[in-house]
């Protein structure tokens, strides 16, 4: 029997999952990636790609309430599964806090690594709600940013802690 390698043959799986409380279905190549599987099919482009391989941190989405690198995660692993991308974030016009957090206390400066970091201080906040300042370090400690320092990034997660910042 001759077997044909998927990828000459073309073949796209149906994955079933919520995006951003959205039902998708989306057709994948077995070997893509979540990550391209959001920007390339679902044109979410807030999700960005720094290394690729699991270091940096951008790709962070949340899958099944738990943050995720997307880099690393194939996308038929989301058959099934809830996803909230950045883009999930902000309610309409609404700002999320932390997304109003970050521009109040200027936490950003290119912006690339943003993404990532909402995603990561999302599920922090979620699981911690008054956190320290360790708990903020650790909680973005997969996260990597080339510009801002960091300390502007957790004073801004810090007071969205306490309630200093409003949606
Ligand atoms: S792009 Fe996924 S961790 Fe860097
Ligand atoms: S703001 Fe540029 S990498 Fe973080």
């Amino acid at each position: 029997m001759t077997t044909y390698p998927l990828h000459k043959l073309g073949l796209r799986i149906p994955i079933h999952c919520r995006v951003n409380g959205e039902p998708q279905v989306l057709l994948v190549k077995p070997w893509q990636t979540l990550l391209e599987a959001l920007r390339d099919e679902l044109g979410l482009t807030g999700t960005k790609e720094g290394c690729g391989n699991g270091n940096c941190g951008c790709c962070t989405v949340l899958m099944n309430g738990k943050t995720v690198t997307s880099c690393l995660v194939l996308a038929p692993e989301a058959e099934g599964a809830d996803i909230v991308t950045v883009e999930g974030l902000a309610q309409g016009n609404r700002l999320d806090p932390l997304q109003k957090a970050f521009m109040e206390y200027g936490a950003l400066q290119c912006g690339f690594c943003t993404p990532g970091f909402l995603m990561s201080a999302k599920y922090l906040l979620q699981k911690i709600p008054n956190p320290t300042e360790h708990d903020v370090r650790l909680g973005i400690a997969g996260n990597l940013c080339r510009c801002t320092g960091y300390d502007k990034i957790v004073r801004a997660i810090l007071a969205v802690a306490r309630g200093e910042v409003k949606a």
